[in-house]
């Protein structure tokens, strides 16, 4: 199979669009469900054969660190109670075999500044960087899995794309590309977010890339760009003058739960598909439709 080593989870954001619900808590700890979009973010790492998980936070982000961290009074208080089943989810959140290391931004510079704090960590090797409000619900591998077995083809830089609806480029890193005789499709151009006009396609990275180390070059020469941020897509952009740069379709179902409205489309179709809730839910639907 094949796997990356080593994940970065930029989780330093302020989450703005939540408030007041990402006052105090960050935006990444919200649920689905049952469980935070951290922790989806972290299985699909996991699944890929992850076996350390970077995280970039900031301040007001110490519940993410707790929540993948050993929780004392919670688990005897469970054990005492004869509750096998809830413990052993709190104490499999992560198998033993992944690391977690927290990195602090200081200061929120922009994604690409975020990405660079984790360059001492991940050293000279391929490493994937999840954002975790793009939740995506595969029914077989998920996209880091996807993202690995096109570089161990490859040797490439994997983006994960999605095309959007025209009218919506200026809130997405934009790619242009070329088919190759392989049929895969090879990154030109990457632009972030463009207006309509200005956009040179509607294909979009969603936040999944598996990237080659050389990115830590170019991001120590990124200037700020849109925004006034360092942006991850300027050193993608420098990064394609001197290698493969691979935009990768992804099978799977993206939900922006970075927006109010994608948030509450996973949480419906998670609902909808829970082993435990599924039926019930589906029967509530259909009697406040009727
Ligand atoms: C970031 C990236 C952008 C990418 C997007 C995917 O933007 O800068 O290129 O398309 O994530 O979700 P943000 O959503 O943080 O503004």
């Amino acid at each position: 199979m094949a796997k990356i080593g080593k994940a970065v989870f930029p989780v330093a954001g302020l989450g703005t669009r939540f408030l007041p619900a990402t006052k105090a808590s960050p935006k990444e700890m919200l649920p689905v469900v049952d469980k935070p979009l951290i922790q989806y973010a972290a299985e699909e790492a996991e699944d890929a054969g992850a076996t350390h998980l970077v995280f970039i936070t900031g301040r007001h982000k110490r519940s993410i660190e707790d929540h993948f961290d050993k929780a004392y009074e919670l688990e005897s208080e469970l054990a005492a109670a004869g509750k096998t089943e809830l413990l052993e989810i709190v104490q499999n959140i992560l198998p033993e075999r992944v690391n977690c290391i927290y990195l602090r931004q200081a200061e929120a510079l922009g994604l690409g500044h975020a990405v660079l704090c984790a360059k001492p960590v991940i050293g000279r090797e391929p490493f994937a960087i999840i954002l975790a409000d793009d939740l995506i619900y595969t029914d077989g591998k998920g996209v880091c899995e996807q993202m690995a077995e096109v570089h161990e083809r490859t040797g490439a830089s994997v983006l994960s794309v999605q095309e959007v609806p025209p009218d919506e480029t200026n809130k997405y890193g934009i790619v242009e590309t070329e088919r190759q005789a392989d049929g895969s499709l090879r990154v030109i151009s990457i632009v972030e977010k463009p207006a309509p006009n200005d956009a040179p396609s509607n294909l979009a990275v969603v936040g999944r890339y598996l990237l080659n180390p050389g990115i830590f070059d170019k991001l120590e020469q990124t200037r700020p760009g849109a925004g006034g941020e360092i942006q991850l897509t300027d050193a993608i952009a420098a990064l394609l003058q001197d290698e493969l740069v691979i935009a990768h379709p992804f099978e799977g179902k993206r939900y922006d739960c970075g927006s109010k409205l994608g948030y509450l489309e996973a949480t419906v179709e998670y609902a909808l598909n829970h082993p435990e809730l599924g039926e019930a839910f589906r029967t509530y639907l259909r009697a406040l439709q009727a």
